[in-house]
């Protein structure tokens, strides 16, 4: 498994960095497996001697629903860190929310697909906006809002030298009295839309979208910040249903294989993203092996809907899937 090869070659501090969720891990052990509770209904008598996974984002053509979402330090997992996952998410066809705590400057990252850049709203507004505006200044086609990070928890981060001092004085921490109306913020800056990633419950899924919000992500950041948080595999119907299809919705957390996929479509997410499979991909094979994970899960996607009589991913629908 890639998990294992990752663990093989990364030195153990850096694996258990990437790996670690938070507190007991609860949240971290649990949501791939919240994903299989799940059971498809197949849909016979359609016609799937040809399957399309191609997905269309804020403009973006996507080769499947299936994006490298955002994580800190790639130069832990690889020399060249953001700029080789940048390259295999090109050839793979499909889009990198890059990471404000990213290993590699903006400038050395080869960022020619549509790409998305991840942000927090930090104490010092002024570092936000200047990282805002330089992403956009380099091309980013939206903003995501970590939302779900008020204090970053106390967890050894190895290699310290990899982050610049500035990240750990107080100017740079995440603003912990963070307000809707940084949404508007961001997207008034940035002039670009703004994704809130963080959201679990539908309430704020609702509150988000009335602030201006151009899309959610259902994430739990991994099991990274509160343990015990809902699995997101729980969470997103119940999010879904009350964005009602104002805005997409997208969802990341333990998503392993072209059936998670499939589930999450079903329950109401545009696209999912991947966090540590990407990492893995990274520090075993460079872009190349970014691009086959990528390229892994949208092949394994495609034949999952084939099985399951869906030849488009507009034909997923909310009866595709049950409780098991
Ligand atoms: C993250 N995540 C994260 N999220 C974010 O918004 N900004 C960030 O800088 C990071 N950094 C980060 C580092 C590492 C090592 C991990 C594992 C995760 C959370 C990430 O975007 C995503 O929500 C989860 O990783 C998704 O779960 P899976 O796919 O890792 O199970």
């Amino acid at each position: 498994m890639r998990q294992e090869a990752a663990r093989a070659v990364l030195p153990p501090a850096v694996f258990d960095y990437y790996q670690d969720g938070f507190g007991a891990q609860v949240s971290r052990d649990e949501a791939a497996a919240a994903w299989r509770d799940w059971r498809f209904v197949p849909q016979l008598f359609r016609d799937v001697s040809r399957v399309s996974t191609e997905v269309e984002l804020f403009g973006a053509r996507l080769a499947g629903p299936v994006l490298a979402g955002p994580t800190a330090l790639h130069t832990l997992a690889h020399p060249e860190g953001e700029a080789e996952t940048a390259r295999g998410v090109e050839a793979a066809g499909s889009l990198l929310v890059l990471s404000s705590r990213a290993g590699r400057p903006l400038s050395e990252i080869p960022l020619t697909r549509p790409w998305w850049f991840q942000s927090y709203v930090l104490r010092d507004r002024d570092i936000t906006e200047r990282q805002v505006r330089a992403a956009v200044a380099a091309g980013a086609g939206a903003i995501v809002l970590t939302a779900d990070a008020p204090y970053v928890p106390l967890r050894p981060v190895p290699q310290a030298g990899e982050l610049s001092p500035a990240a750990r004085t107080v100017g740079m921490e995440q603003d912990p009295a963070l307000e809707l109306g940084a949404i508007g913020w961001l997207a008034r800056i940035s002039g670009k839309p703004v994704l809130v990633k963080g959201v679990l419950g539908a309430r704020d899924a609702v509150a988000c979208v009335d602030a201006g919000a151009a899309g959610v992500i259902v994430s739990n950041h991994g099991g990274r910040q509160l343990d015990r948080t809902v699995a997101t595999a729980r969470a997103l119907g119940p999010v879904a249903a009350a964005v009602a299809g104002r805005v997409p919705v997208l969802v990341d957390g333990g998503i392993q294989d072209g059936g998670d996929v499939l589930t999450a479509l079903a329950l109401g997410a545009t696209a999912v993203l991947l966090g540590r499979p990407v990492l893995w991909a990274l520090a075993t094979g460079g872009a190349d092996g970014v691009r086959d994970c990528l390229d892994l899960y949208r092949a394994d996607l495609a034949r999952t809907m084939a099985q399951a009589g869906l030849p488009a991913v507009e034909d997923i629908t909310a009866d595709v899937v049950t409780r098991g």
